[in-house]
Order: structure tokens, then C-alpha cells, then sequence
């Protein structure tokens, strides 16, 4: 069996300090330094102040990373760390820190694109409690990679992304937001509700106390024939509503948690309305979405099956359950449709959905199978790198 070589990964890519030990795809250690506290008060990520937090958490991560995978640096085999997407100032610290420990260490570094991770985040596993470790990834069938093509949904802060995965390593965005992400909608709405920063875990917990059918808000991109998403008009729509409902006195909690519930219906519906159509499209290589016609009269004779084997979750949003819940209802209408059960692949834990280096590290060891070091000393930092270059 060739190596399954141990990697320490660091994530600086926004506001939290992450350090992580893999294995393949066992996760040995996820550190994460949380910077929300310190940017609470901005509303939003403050880049200075990210940076400054970076620099004090690196280390610390880092040390109690190999610690709690009771490894140390003999045993690292490579480094890997992002190169982008991400706040410039802040990938700028794990960068500089990589290079340096990758030096002092005489370990070779793997860069790794921040999205690539998220989109590859369900693939990870967990360190099995009633297996040694050596067995767990001489186990074929847990290691072996779901059928491909693929296609991993991204909904984050700064993502929102349908991606065909044909191969690990090679990447085709089939349709992404044209404005803001979905977490970012989230959040904007939950600042304007005062419900602090990052306001997704908020809103879902609110949407479960609320109604849906008392506020109406619009749903975007219907009209579209692309596999694309738009969440800003959204936004400013429910804004418009917050605003007229404080000026009225009529903001009390169960009109708080009514509005959460529908804005969480926009949201998502968007995002399920759209891969609906991705898995029903006529041809997906042409990315040809369908009419409303064709779906109107498609029969089961003419049922089209899509090339996709199986929908990968990632990124913060992929913690919400409520989005999960309406992605496997879907992928059972889709089932009794066509007959095609599609599974749902979702990281095994929230750690993974947001930001952490664990995703890094298992994303770095399929670059390790293919060989993909950094030729150079000197990393690059690339914030606005995108997913279908993603060989830093
Ligand atoms: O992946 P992530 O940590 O950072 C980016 O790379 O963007 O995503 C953070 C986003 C925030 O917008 C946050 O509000 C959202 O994920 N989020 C959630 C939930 N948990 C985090 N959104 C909805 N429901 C959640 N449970
Ligand atoms: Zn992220």
C-alpha cells in the first residue's frame, strides 16, 4: 500500500486561526482560535485586526495541534497551508508561518486552495474509537472516494457555488451567486435584526420559532435560465421590511422569529430550486438548464439522469439543518422522479463547515498523491483564487 503520509495544515484565511494533523482522511487533531468575540463589535471581520489575532494564535494552534494528535514534527511528513481565496493580510500570516516552520522543520509545503477544501470538507473522517489507526486507513472501503463526477454545493460567508467535481484536482463551477454569498445575506439581515456577528446560527435557531406566510420576500433568479444565484436583492428587500416593521413598533420576537423562518425559506429554496434544475438539466456538460417547458412535460420515458453520483456540503452555512433537511428532501423527490438515489455526503461534524484547517489537510493529501508540492520557498499569497485553478 503506498504512504499515507501525516500532515500538520494551517488555515488563515478569514477570521479564525485553525491548525490541523490528518492522515488521508482521518482527522487526527481540528485546532480552531476563534476570533469572533474580537470582531463582534465591527459587525464583520475587521482585516487589521484579524491579522493581529493570527499572529498571537498561530503558534499556540499550531503546538496543540501535533499535541492533541499526540504526533510531533519527526512524524509530520508535509506542511500544507491556504493560499487563497481569502482577506489578504490574514492569509499572509499562515503563509509566512508555513514557510518559516516548513524551513525550520525541512518539510515540504502544499498549498491549497481555500474552496477546493470546503467543496472536498465532507470527505473527511473522523479518528475511529474501535479501530488502531493503521487498520482504520488500511480500510479500503472507508477510504475508497464516492463515485464521481460529483457535485459540491459551497455555501459560506463568501461562497455560494454549485462545482462539478469530474476528478479530485479538476473542477467545473457550474453556477455561483452573482453578488453576495448566502452567509453574507445572512449576516447583513442579521445585523440589521442587531443579532451580532456571524447572525447564521442565530437566524436558524430563531427560524424554528417562526411561521412562515406572514412577511413575503422575494425569490430571486427565476426568471434566470443559468444555474446562478443572487442574494442581494434579498437583502435589501428584508431590510426594507425590518425597517418599516421598527418604525410601526411591530418588531417583537415572534415577528423576529417569523422573519427568520422566511428568510431562511428564500435562502435556501433559492439554493434547492437551482440544483433541482442542475439535476434535471437536459445536458449538464453544455450546463443547459431546462425550460419550463421541457420540465413540464417530461414523462418517464424521457426522465434525463444526471452524470452526478452523489451532492457534497460544505462551508458555514452546510451546518444548518434546516438546509440539510431540504437538500435530502429533494434528492428524494429526485429519486422517485428519475430512480437515481443521489446521496448527500455532509462533513461529520460543524467544525468542519466552517473555517478549519482539517478540510486543508485532507484536501493536501490527495495533492500529496499527486505529487503536487510547492516548487518555491516563497508562497504567493492569492486572495481572490478561484476554484478551477486549483494547483496553486
Ligand atoms: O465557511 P465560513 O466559516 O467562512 C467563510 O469562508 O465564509 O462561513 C461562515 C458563514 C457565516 O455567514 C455564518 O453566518 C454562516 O456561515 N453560518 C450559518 C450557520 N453557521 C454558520 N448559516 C446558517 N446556519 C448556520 N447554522
Ligand atoms: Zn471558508
Amino acid at each position: 500500500m503506498p504512504k499515507i503520509p501525516k500532515l500538520l495544515a494551517i488555515d488563515t484565511s478569514c477570521d479564525d486561526t485553525s491548525a490541523s494533523v490528518t492522515t488521508g482522511r482521518v482527522v487526527l487533531s481540528n485546532v480552531i482560535a476563534s476570533q469572533t468575540q474580537l470582531h463582534k463589535q465591527y459587525g464583520g471581520v475587521f482585516p487589521t485586526v484579524a491579522k493581529e489575532a493570527h499572529r498571537v494564535n498561530i503558534e499556540p494552534s499550531v503546538r496543540m495541534a501535533l499535541q492533541r494528535a499526540q504526533t510531533n514534527w519527526d512524524e509530520i511528513d508535509a506542511i500544507a497551508v491556504t493560499i487563497g481565496p481569502g482577506l489578504a493580510p490574514a492569509l499572509e500570516v499562515g503563509l509566512r508561518y508555513a514557510e518559516t516552520i516548513a524551513k525550520q522543520h525541512q518539510k515540504k509545503l502544499i498549498t491549497i486552495n481555500h474552496i477546493e477544501a470546503h467543496a472536498l470538507s465532507a470527505l473527511a473522517q473522523p479518528k475511529s474509537r474501535s479501530l488502531p489507526l493503521a487498520a482504520q486507513l488500511a480500510d479500503i472501503e472507508q477510504m475508497q472516494l464516492p463515485a464521481l463526477p460529483a457535485l459540491a454545493v459551497v455555501i459560506s460567508g463568501g461562497h455560494s457555488e454549485f462545482i462539478l467535481v469530474k476528478q479530485i484536482g479538476t473542477y467545473e463551477i457550474i453556477g455561483q451567486t452573482i453578488d453576495d454569498a448566502a452567509g453574507e445575506c445572512l449576516d447583513k439581515i442579521g445585523r440589521a435584526l442587531n443579532l451580532g456577528y456571524p447572525a447564521g446560527p442565530l437566524l436558524e435557531k430563531f427560524a424554528k420559532k417562526g411561521h412562515l406566510g406572514r412577511f413575503e420576500l422575494p425569490m430571486a433568479m427565476q426568471g434566470q435560465t443559468t444555474f446562478d444565484l443572487s442574494f442581494s436583492g434579498l437583502k435589501t428587500a428584508a431590510r426594507a421590511l425590518i425597517t418599516k416593521l421598527e418604525a410601526a413598533q411591530h418588531l417583537d420576537a415572534q415577528a423576529t422569529y417569523d422573519l427568520a423562518a422566511e428568510v431562511q425559506a428564500a435562502v435556501f429554496g433559492q439554493i434547492i430550486y437551482k440544483l433541482e434544475r442542475i439535476l434535471l438539466s437536459p445536458d449538464l456538460a453544455q450546463k443547459t438548464y431546462p425550460s419550463r417547458h421541457y420540465l413540464k412535460h417530461l414523462t418517464a420515458d424521457t426522465m434525463p439522469q444526471t452524470p452526478i453520483r452523489s451532492i457534497w456540503l460544505g462551508g458555514g452555512v452546510a451546518a444548518n439543518r434546516e438546509l440539510r433537511r431540504q437538500l435530502r428532501a429533494l434528492l428524494n423527490r429526485h429519486a422517485k422522479k428519475t430512480g437515481q438515489q443521489l446521496k448527500l455526503l455532509v462533513p461529520y461534524t460543524n467544525k468542519l463547515c466552517a473555517d478549519n484547517a482539517a478540510m486543508i489537510g485532507v484536501t493536501a493529501f490527495y495533492k500529496w498523491q499527486q505529487g503536487l508540492f510547492s516548487t518555491t520557498d516563497i508562497l504567493e499569497r492569492q486572495p481572490n483564487l478561484k476554484i478551477a485553478n486549483s494547483h496553486p
